[in-house]
């Protein structure tokens, strides 16, 4: 009697062998054997993700308190509400991270360096706005290249990352748009 799988190019494990190769491999947690990217590096992009995360919470922050002093409510609004999305992103990359076995690096030493983007406090509201439109173009970019990377070898994280993404641009777009109202460019 021949199945579905004895043809060749069957890419589905019966149910026997994945049951029994998950309670071979329980300590490992949610990394199963049929997890295809190199964990070390995937642990690796993703803390830098988190550090950058945490880089934009903070400039964010600081943006925000600094723009209220200027009676720049509507922008210090819109800083507050990106301060609370980076934060939140960090949280689901660190959750991921836990999940791939690997431990969330919050550590202050050396966070600006593991960031892709910067801390830039900035003068002016049009220089904060400019500084934050820099960051998420950064942000865009590395985690455009991190999904690539990822391709369909942890489509997890690699969906994770895509809903980030979608977030970074409407920020940059939100920025576009402030820039241009307070008559920046
Ligand atoms: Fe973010
Ligand atoms: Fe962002």
């Amino acid at each position: 009697m021949s199945d579905a799988r004895s043809g060749g190019g069957a890419f589905l494990s019966d149910i026997k062998t994945l049951r029994s190769r998950a309670r071979e491999h329980i300590a490992q947690g949610a990394v199963t054997p049929g997890y295809h990217a190199d964990r070390s590096v995937v642990l690796k992009l993703l803390n830098e993700a988190l550090a950058t995360e945490i880089i934009c919470t903070l400039r964010y922050k600081r943006h925000y308190f600094m723009a209220q002093g200027i009676h720049a409510e509507g922008v210090a609004e819109e800083f507050l509400q990106h301060a609370q999305e980076e934060s939140q992103h960090a949280d689901q990359i660190a959750s991921r991270i836990t999940q791939l076995g690997g431990a969330p690096d919050f550590s202050p030493d050396g966070l600006a360096s593991r960031s892709h983007a910067e801390y830039v406090e900035g003068h002016s509201l049009e220089e904060m706005i400019k500084e934050d439109l820099i960051a998420e173009r950064i942000a865009i970019d590395s985690y455009r290249e991190m999904i690539q990377y990822l391709g369909a070898e942890d489509s997890t994280t690699r969906r994770m990352l895509e809903e980030i993404l979608a977030k970074e641009e409407e920020h940059a777009d939100d920025l576009a748009r402030l820039l241009e109202g307070i008559g920046g460019h």
